[in-house]
């Protein structure tokens, strides 16, 4: 080749190079710090990354590698989760704090890296430590890989749909209130989309988020659902919404008047501009309770899709009833996984049940604000999962003794009818342990959770780190173990990293443990996590070195 020519293709591919990183940052920075910021005429101080609520959102690639460089400029301990980033082999930089790692102390920084792998669609980040994922969340947005298109028309334009939640009071206040108390935490004064209540709140139709939409396109909407205690029901006025995709792998398209999307769950759905009179139309979310017995937050926030910019008033959608469970497992059982499985399911090695309860422990001169003076708690399997005080990755990988145990029980510790009324008292206290699961590498696991009646029966978003697993079947009552596996589907059961399990039901689950190391699991409500619905399974290494977790990062937070 010519010597100008070799030049000139040269220039070509750095300039290629150039326009791709541009697309797509490998490096993130995020800066944790206190902005101000005013909703329903409350001004006040939250936590933000670079200033934002929501905050900013990250770009990816199928596949890819992305670092992510947490500065703490707060002035309390942080620590943040890539939620449904599977990270392979590399639990140091998944997040949750004292489970892989020490918090980030203010004046400190941690460099995240962030392992695609098969995950493509919307996921989400979110601090991981007290409460501050209130305000300290973000979208995930994973491209195919590059020339791969869509399984499903090309929309016109995609946005971000962030369903969270607002408190006029500090949110560490409203922590240290629950904590306090014994009882159940203080309701948020707002739900929100993309950060803003929207016109059905007071002194809130200013900011509403507003998207402009042309008649004939077609609108992809990346939707999470970043509120802390509640399952939401979500639909568009006048217009169908189709899913795609859910928790990052696409779906069996299904058409449908509403979705229904709990704490950590993502949704993309696409909806058509379609509307030839044009005029205003809410998204709206409301949340989804179970039962009629907890007088919960009933209010609605909303955004507007726009054709034009008149003043019209904007139609609202009808949603469905914040007890109403039929409609939520209506919506989930529609959920099918569109290509071939990833690994056969057909077979498991291990069963696991676990149980999820409400609980409740004696206070104190009966003072606790939980049901007759005790102080309300959660478990699996009736243990009430205690933080350690040094992470239980560190503990593991370097043989550091007395900071957890290996007896988290392969089924619960005894059997009642758990769905039944009117159970025993005596059953209502956990114990307060630190137990996690030891599980062997590259086994097919089934975890089935039951879901029992102790206290209030409440659907659980069950979310597992290091994971996407396969929902095989869900059902009312208790599971049964000869009949219920029957009915399971192991043709093409949704890939997701957070399952509801039903009020008075169960949920079961399958995954081949191919990714060695600690892994969270805990039910999404923040206020059952703070209570101790959660375990650790710690993920054996296999015998070749690539079956085994990475070397830790040179620089990380320590416990003191
Ligand atoms: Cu979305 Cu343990 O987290
Ligand atoms: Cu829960």
């Amino acid at each position: 080749m010519h010597s100008s020519n070799k030049f000139l293709l040269f220039f070509f591919l750095s300039f290629a190079a150039l326009v791709h990183s541009e697309a797509l940052r490998r490096h993130y920075k995020f800066f944790v710090n206190e902005t101000s910021y005013t909703r329903l005429c409350v001004t006040k101080d939250i936590l933000t990354v670079n200033g934002r609520f929501p905050g900013p959102t990250i770009h990816a690639r199928e596949g890819d590698t992305v670092w992510v460089k947490v500065y703490n400029n707060g002035s309390n301990n942080i620590t943040i989760h890539w939620h449904g980033v599977k990270q392979p082999r590399n639990p140091w930089s998944d997040g949750p704090e004292y489970i892989t790692q020490c918090p980030i102390q203010p004046g400190d920084s941690f460099n995240y890296k962030l392992i695609f792998s098969i995950e493509v669609g919307t996921l989400w980040w979110h601090a991981h430590s007290d409460w501050s994922r209130a305000t300290v969340h973000g979208a995930i947005v994973v491209h195919p890989r590059c020339g791969t298109p869509y399984p499903f028309p090309r929309p016109h334009q995609e946005v971000p749909i962030i369903i969270s939640e607002w408190w006029n009071e500090d949110i560490m206040e409203v922590l240290e209130e629950f904590v306090a108390s014994g009882g159940a935490p203080r309701d948020s004064d707002a739900y929100t989309i993309n950060g803003q209540p929207g016109d059905l709140y007071p002194c809130s139709s200013q900011d509403t988020f507003k998207l402009n939409v042309t008649y004939g396109k077609r609108y992809l909407l990346r939707m999470v659902n970043a509120a802390m205690n509640e399952i939401h029901f979500v639909a568009i006025a006048n217009h169908t919404i189709t899913v795609v995709a859910a928790d990052a792998s696409y779906i069996k398209p299904i058409t449908v008047d509403y979705v229904v999307i709990a704490p950590g769950q993502t949704l993309d759905c696409y909806f058509e501009a379609n509307q030839v009179a044009g005029g205003h139309y809410y998204i709206a979310a409301r949340a989804y309770f179970g039962t009629p017995a907890l007088a919960l937050d009933n209010t609605t926030t909303t955004a507007i899709i726009q054709y034009d910019n008149s003043s019209t008033t904007p139609i609202l959608p009808t949603l469905p009833d914040y007890f109403h469970t039929t409609a939520v497992y209506n919506f989930t059982a529609r959920l099918r996984s569109l290509g071939p499985l990833w690994y056969p399911i057909n077979k498991y090695d291990k069963r696991i049940i676990s149980t999820v309860s409400i609980n409740s422990f004696p206070c104190q001169n009966n003072s606790c604000a939980g049901p007759n003076g005790t102080r309300l708690a959660a478990s699996m399997s009736n243990i009430s999962f205690q933080l350690p005080s040094i992470d239980i990755l560190d503990a593991y990988y370097y043989h550091i003794s007395g900071v957890f145990g290996t007896n988290f029980p392969r089924v619960p510790p005894f059997p009642f009818n758990y769905t039944g009324s009117d159970l025993a008292l005596y059953l209502q206290t956990p114990e307060r342990a630190t137990e996690v699961r030891l599980i062997d590498y590259n086994s097919t696991v089934e975890l089935v959770f039951q879901n029992t009646n102790l206290l209030v029966g409440l659907d659980h978003p069950m979310h597992l780190h290091g994971y996407s697993f396969y929902i095989v079947g869900f059902g009312f009552g208790n599971f049964n173990e000869s009949t219920d596996p029957l009915s399971y589907n192991l043709i093409d059961p949704p890939l997701r990293n957070t399952v509801l399990v039903p009020r008075g039901g169960w949920a079961a689950i399958r995954f081949n443990a191919r990714n060695p190391g600690v892994w969270f699991l805990h039910c999404h409500l923040e206020r059952h996590l703070t209570w101790g619905m959660d375990t650790t399974f710690i993920v054996k290494e296999g015998t070749r070195p690539q079956d085994r977790i990475l070397p830790p990062p040179r620089h990380r937070p320590r416990c003191i």
